[in-house]
């Protein structure tokens, strides 16, 4: 541990707002939740915005949680996400008949296995990986439990991302959710452009990430891409927070 603390002081300062940066075990059996629905009904965003609330949420940075929420946070699968973004970018990915899915930056793996619960109920993904810089040992419970799911824990800054990343021809959607300053967010997109199809970047319309805005307003201007934004607000938070962004090749659509 002392030597990844280490490896992210030098990369990435903002991560001291971190409670720890050891992840917390996930409550894996609420993928039931998300099994036991049918099609339909998962095609509602004001239906997943609540399955979100049930699954659960994160609770590091609970201040950008509006406190209506705060009864789900710190526990179940600890997304760190906004439901009322997350739940609208779902729903419009799943139509896009997903078929491999990469996320870059885990954390406690809780987006990670919603996203692939919820896109394998649509189109069963060959397969989907996430990898962090930290370990995550609930992704390798996550693993016995959904095979063609993996865990890979790497640093995005390394040679041995560059080398691995050859290991797979291309990525159906790839989830950019790692160190949120600017030049990291960058190079983490160059790093996947040629071999996905599809690329999100979750906090575009962070108050406290101007970095991964600038690259996204970069991506929107890049003729290949037809570009969707996730931003709702909760009204009970003064500033704005998060945001998912959605660059879809336009051969893709
Ligand atoms: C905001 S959290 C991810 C949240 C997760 N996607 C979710 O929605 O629940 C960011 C993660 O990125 C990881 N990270 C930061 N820099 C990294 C790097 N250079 N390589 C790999 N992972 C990194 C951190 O360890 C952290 O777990």
């Amino acid at each position: 541990m002392a030597q990844i603390n280490s490896q992210l002081k030098t990369v990435n300062p903002g991560w001291k707002k971190l409670k720890k940066l050891n992840t917390i075990p996930i409550d894996l059996e609420r993928i039931a939740l998300i099994r036991g629905k049918d099609t339909d009904y998962l095609c509602d965003p004001t239906n997943i915005e609540s399955l979100i609330l049930e699954l659960g949420l994160n609770d590091e940075g609970l201040e950008e949680f509006p406190e209506s929420l705060h009864n789900s946070c710190g526990q179940g699968l600890r997304i760190w996400q906004y439901p009322v973004q997350f739940s609208k970018y779902l729903v419009d990915v799943a139509k896009l008949k997903i078929d491999s899915y990469l996320e870059i930056g885990i954390r406690h793996g809780g987006t990670f296995v919603t996203t692939v619960e919820y896109l394998n109920k649509f189109n069963p993904l060959k397969y989907a990986i996430g990898i962090d810089i930290i370990p995550c040992l609930s992704l390798l419970e996550y693993e016995k439990i959904n095979p063609t799911a993996k865990f890979v824990k790497i640093n995005t800054q390394s040679s041995d991302y560059k080398e691995w990343l050859k290991t797979y021809d291309k990525f159906d959607l790839v989830l950019i959710d790692s160190f949120h300053e600017e030049k990291q967010c960058r190079n983490e997109f160059i790093s996947v452009k040629e071999q996905a199809n599809i690329i999100a970047f979750h906090d575009i319309a962070n108050i406290n990430y101007p970095g991964v805005k600038k690259v996204w307003e970069e991506v929107k201007n890049i003729d290949e891409y037809d570009c969707r934004e996730y931003i709702a607000q909760y009204k009970d938070i003064e500033f704005s927070y998060m945001g998912i962004g959605l660059a879809v090749r336009k051969e893709r659509l």
